[in-house]
């Protein structure tokens, strides 16, 4: 296994079918349409009858639900495929790709990656993933920000002839210090201004004053309960107010303010403690599986920048970096329309292992953050803000993700759910459990939600919340642990032993009201194969049209088509037919899935957001691996953004 199989190895892992009743009763549902997004709502009732597992039960359709037209693509079965394909009637660029310019006077990539890191400080960051369209209110469909993630680095074409480990005589690897520099410059968040030409082409401005990278080494604030309490104060920060980056930054979200959210999923891959006796009772760390070996499980960067040695010292100030781990796991609020501005890492919102921090807005401006913790058998959660939104007041809106109550979720039998608070000083997060402030349960996070008795998923990724009525969705990529891990026993939510293939659930609060603490929720599908393939009854799906596994990426375009896109090993015996990695559109009101795009061989498909006229759609093709963008059979690989357009100039899927 070379070096980057084995860092793809570390990311999959973190993470018969049961034949159950999980329809629910029919609810009467209260739809509100929302005004200009966020407006006032108009309130009507209608009928939807809750589907369960079962393919074949009822699902009402709107009369509202606009059409999804276009013409789906097979699957790409073809393992030497090496670029993206839309349906007729559709174009496919590519926008920006690693290694591009961030603006004017950046250098230009070098196709042998000689770039060093002061160089990748000033270009795209590599494994393009979340990202979001922030229009210019003058021109909404013709000009805005594209914000994204930069999750993590392909090694083996990063660096000219792949990464340097140095083995040491005690069992350590080493790094070259420029090779650990430009990995972390490489990660990340991109903010680019693009424009629209007269002929419709989408394009890069170069000069835009708002051309930024946020790297591995960006000083940012802590802010919140847990910012300068003493669980955050380290050798180099003794204030526990400033940290060095953001990492692992895999989904996102954004707020009604125009702000973005980038969230720090994998980051406990990047640090090391080796003191065992240490490590089993520090739960900041072993609740988190950070590396109790030699090395971080990634990259080794220890071995040359001390921040992710984690491992305590006691002849230095704080014990030197043993409190790193607990300033990464959160969600970092970014201004792009302030290219100045310091990121702020929001303590408020619990330190996960976190994909997403999707937001659902009320009319009356409560909200609600919604966001899973990616590994296996982990929860479900959301954040409410104290405050509301205020859409006049800009300044007003710019700490509300400082005050809050964080939930988990707990997901009973017959479509029951119940949000449970981690509030410091409720029962059980008390003294007598070993919690001592609500610093402590925002960084232990976890341990607060397992006394809570927060239902085990099969690893959530996206939330994505129906623009209409605020129904949310949630991606449940798979989790091969499901009903043979202790703990991770099958229920009504994550129904299928061995998930291989993941599932997409939803759920509706109680009077459609994001604070609400109770839940209505139902399997909108179950991924994988039709009903009567030659494969074991765990992979059989509920599917209505296309198939796929392990849905990732989420969201609802502006009219309320559901996009699905997909990241599985396609060389996998479990996923034979399936193809290249994928985007899906889905109506959620009939559960009809259409294959709308497929990817180069080796990818993932991730990142999507669009125009509010539905006529633009952005999405990234994350660690390519044959040659793609170039797709001339010889040029390195890279993670690319591709920006997607009706040849008519119509609403895409339409
Ligand atoms: Fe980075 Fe959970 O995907
Ligand atoms: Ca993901
Ligand atoms: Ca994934």
């Amino acid at each position: 296994m070379n070096e980057q199989q084995r860092v793809d190895a570390l990311e999959a892992q973190d993470d018969q079918p049961v034949a159950r009743d999980c329809r629910g009763p029919e609810l009467p549902r209260r739809r509100q349409l929302l005004k200009g997004g966020l407006g006032a709502a108009v309130a009507g009732f209608f009928t939807v009858p809750v589907s369960g597992c079962d393919a074949s039960s009822p699902k009402g359709v709107s009369p509202a639900m606009p059409a999804i037209g276009f013409t789906p693509l097979p699957p790409q079965t073809d393992m030497t495929f090496d670029r993206v394909a839309v349906p007729e009637g559709y174009s496919a660029r590519v926008l920006y790709a690693w290694g591009d310019p961030v603006g004017d006077g950046a250098p230009a990539w070098q196709p042998d990656a000689s770039d060093d890191w002061r160089d990748q400080m000033q270009q795209a960051g590599d494994n393009h993933d979340g990202m979001h369209f922030f229009p210019f209110p003058e021109a909404p469909n013709q000009r805005g920000l594209l914000v994204m993630n930069h999750e993590k680095v392909s090694l083996n074409f990063l660096h000219p002839a792949g990464p340097t480990f140095r083995d040491g005589a005690d069992g350590r690897r080493f790094r070259p210090e420029g090779e650990v520099k430009k990995e972390q410059a490489a990660h990340g968040v991109s903010v680019i201004e693009i424009r629209r030409q007269p002929d419709g082409v989408w394009d890069r401005v170069m000069d835009s004053p708002y051309n930024r990278r946020i790297t591995g080494m960006t000083p940012m604030s802590l802010r919140g309960p847990a910012a300068g309490t003493a669980a955050l104060k380290t050798a180099s920060d003794p204030d526990g107010r400033t940290v060095l980056g953001t990492l692992a930054n895999c989904a996102l979200g954004f707020t009604p303010w125009g702000t973005y959210l980038a969230c720090e999923e994998n980051w406990p891959n990047y640090f090391v403690n080796r003191d065992r006796e240490d490590y089993v009772t520090r739960v900041a760390h072993h609740r988190y599986r950070l590396s109790q070996e030699q090395n971080s499980k990634y990259f080794a960067w220890e071995s040359v920048d001390p921040r992710f040695d984690a491992t305590p010292y006691a002849d230095q100030p704080h014990g030197g970096h043993v409190n790193e781990p607990n300033r990464f796991g959160w969600v970092v609020e970014i201004d792009p329309f302030d290219p100045d501005s310091t990121p702020v890492k929001r303590t408020a919102m619990g330190r996960l292992v976190r994909e997403c921090a999707t937001p659902s807005v009320a009319p009356d401006g409560s909200m609600a953050f919604y966001f899973g913790d990616d590994t296996r058998g982990e929860y479900i959660y959301k954040f409410v803000p104290a405050g509301r939104y205020q859409p006049d007041d800009r300044e007003a809106n710019r700490h509300l993700l400082d005050d809050g109550t964080l939930y988990v979720g707990v997901f009973g039998d017959r479509g029951k759910g119940q949000w449970k608070p981690l509030v410091f000083g409720e029962e059980p997060l008390t003294p007598d459990n070993d919690f001592h402030s609500q610093a402590q349960v925002m960084i232990e996070a976890r341990r607060a939600a397992d006394l809570l008795g927060a239902t085990t998923m099969d690893r959530p990724e996206w939330v994505a919340v129906k623009p209409d009525n605020r129904e949310v969705y949630v991606t449940l990529t798979n989790n091969d642990k499901r009903g043979r891990e202790e703990g991770q026993p099958i229920n009504s939510a994550n129904p299928r032993w061995e998930n291989e293939h993941g599932h997409i659930l939803r759920w509706r609060e109680k009077g459609d009201d994001p604070a609400a603490t109770t839940f209505q929720w139902e399997i909108f599908l179950l991924a994988g194969y039709p009903q009567g393939s030659d494969v074991p009854a765990n992979q059989i799906g509920t599917i209505q049209g296309d198939i796929f596994s392990s849905p990732d990426g989420l969201w609802f375009d502006p009219a309320g088509r559901l996009w699905i896109e997909t990241d599985y090993d396609e060389d996998s015996p479990n996923h034979q037919g399936m193809g290249t990695n994928q985007l899906l559109c889905a109506n959620p009101y009939s559960g009809e899935v259409k294959r709308f795009l497929v990817g180069p061989k080796g990818c993932e498909i991730t990142g999507i957001t669009g125009t509010p006229d539905g006529t633009t759609l952005w999405i990234n093709v994350q660690h390519p691996t044959l040659s793609f963008p170039a797709s001339d059979g010889k040029t390195r690989p890279r993670s690319a953004t591709v920006v997607i357009t009706k040849d008519d100039g119509g609403v895409v899927g339409s």
